[in-house]
């Protein structure tokens, strides 16, 4: 799993993967950047964390290189990125493609990008959510594999709206994540099928 800050999405995934009947557990946490909560809930779980930071490597696609290279030590079956706020690159796309799933604040098509309950509040919409997608090279772009609907009150803040936002992304990607471990999916094109 790859966080980038508070990590509360990983945290209900540590909590899930508690139970055995769960099917799935989360085996490392990476980061692109060190001091965050995310990578201490790690640590409380007894979960290995490692963190690669941009800025220490000669480039980009070097980072993406040395961020994959660690990922795969780890051998997952299933990448769940959740609040981390870089794009993997060619290398993660090359070997984990269609493995990795990412955690959007919003209804795609919709607001994609980093400031998805914001721009939902400014422009009006009374209903919007949060979509767990297939990561493909675009940004918030990848198959839908599960959304789920928040309803945008009157006085909302930004904020307000992204916590609840949150708790809906949470529950979603809990039940979709152990879903996908225990009966497997299938992507055709863009359509994505829970169980065999
Ligand atoms: C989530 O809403 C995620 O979709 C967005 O940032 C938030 C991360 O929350 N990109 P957390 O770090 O899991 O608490």
């Amino acid at each position: 799993m790859l966080v980038s800050g508070a990590g509360t999405n990983l945290q209900a995934l540590l909590d899930a993967s508690a139970d055995p009947s769960y099917g799935a557990r989360v085996v490392a946490v990476g980061a692109d950047r060190d001091g965050i909560e995310g990578l201490a809930r790690a640590d409380r779980a007894g979960v290995p964390t490692f963190t690669k930071k941009v800025k220490d490597f000669t480039s980009r696609e070097h980072w993406d290189r040395a961020m994959a290279d660690t990922v795969a030590n780890f051998e997952p079956d299933l990448l769940v990125l959740a609040g981390f706020m870089k794009l993997v690159g060619d290398e993660f796309h090359q070997r984990f493609g269609g493995r990795i799933v990412n955690t959007h604040p919003a209804l795609s098509p919709a607001f994609p990008g980093m400031h998805g309950p914001a721009e939902a509040l400014e422009y009006g919409v009374k209903v919007t959510g949060c979509t767990l997608f297939v990561v493909d090279e675009g940004v918030d772009t990848g198959p839908i594999v599960a959304q789920a609907p928040v309803v945008v009150e009157d006085d909302d803040t930004v904020e307000a709206l992204h916590d609840r936002i949150k708790v809906a992304e949470r529950t979603m990607l809990v039940d979709t994540v152990g879903r996908m471990a225990r009966e497997g999916f299938s992507i055709t094109g863009r359509k994505v099928v829970l169980g065999r």
